[in-house]
């Protein structure tokens, strides 16, 4: 990280953009994670997966059906595989039936007939994001940015998934923030085993145990060893909002996600909770008198 002021601005409801700016842009692309930046939001959101010759890409879903023009699983393709697709052009067609509706403007650029920077925005929407570019932009980034990495398919990888991870965020300076200061990095993971490897190997950086259903295991607001942060879906917080009190009260923080209807991001406001995950960070952060 650059020498700029790194001390966070601390808010109540920190406001992360889920998957970059994810209603604006197509998901996982550099496009989306520029425009979050744009917009203003405290941290970017983004999932990690291994790719066949041990690149972490920023892909969601086991296979890159969805949000690419190509097949087959990430973990079955090399980089330079993924880096021939297309991951921005599904973004708004007929077919995207989970991705809201949006500005056809955003949509499909002719890289043919756009000359320099207009081909650099079309890169920007269509390539496959590896985590070290993404890394990059945050490091570029002329404000303090946080980071929030959520591991998939941990178990498949037997730890090289964070092992990787670690080494990467090394090499950026970011495995073993300094103890008081918060770290810029957390990991994210519904595989309690994940984070704590993440937490053997780099006990500094701060973890999130994503909860998609209430188990009653958790219940009592305490969580799996070496994690400090909840992450409970908003369908957890609706239907019980008394367990982030309890998560509270355990010390915990509370994180939730996805959190895109303006009635959510008052329930959470009002409840305390210390971050949202969003997919529309600029109509949050425009709720929240942010903007
Ligand atoms: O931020 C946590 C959230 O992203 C978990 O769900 O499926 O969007 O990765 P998913
Ligand atoms: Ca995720």
């Amino acid at each position: 990280y650059p020498a700029r002021d790194s001390r966070p601005e601390r808010h109540s409801l920190d406001v992360v953009a889920h998957r970059g700016a994810s209603e604006d842009a197509p998901e996982h692309t550099l496009a989306a994670y520029r425009k979050a930046i744009e917009d203003g939001a405290d941290a970017l959101e983004c999932d990690v997966r291994l790719t066949a010759d041990g690149h972490l890409v920023c892909v969601h879903d086991r296979r890159v059906n969805r949000t690419s023009n190509g097949r087959g699983a990430v973990s079955g393709l090399e980089l330079a595989d993924l880096a021939a697709l297309d991951f921005g052009s599904w973004k708004g067609q007929a077919t995207d039936a989970e991705a809201p509706d949006r500005d056809p403007d955003l949509d499909r650029v002719s890289p043919a007939s756009l000359p320099g920077e207009a081909d650099d925005d079309h890169r920007d929407r269509t390539s496959v994001l590896t985590l070290e570019r993404l890394l990059e932009l945050v490091a570029d980034a002329d404000r303090r940015v946080e980071l929030a990495i959520e591991t998939k398919h941990p178990t498949r990888w037997a730890g090289q998934v964070e092992e990787r991870l670690i080494t990467l965020l090394d090499r950026f300076g970011l495995a073993r923030p300094p103890k008081d200061e918060p770290s810029p990095v957390r990991v994210m993971s519904f595989s309690a085993r994940s984070l704590y490897r993440v937490h053997l190997a780099a006990p500094g950086i701060p973890t999130v145990y994503l909860m998609q259903f209430l188990s009653p295991r958790y219940r009592d607001g305490r969580l799996p060893a070496g994690v400090g942060i909840a992450g409970p879906s908003i369908r957890i917080v609706r239907n019980n909002p008394e367990f982030v009190s309890r998560l509270q009260r355990a010390g915990n923080g509370v994180h939730v996600w996805t959190v895109n209807e303006p009635e959510d991001v008052e329930l959470c406001a009002r409840l305390g909770v210390d971050a949202v995950i969003t997919n529309r960070p600029k109509a949050v952060l425009t709720q929240l008198g942010r903007r």
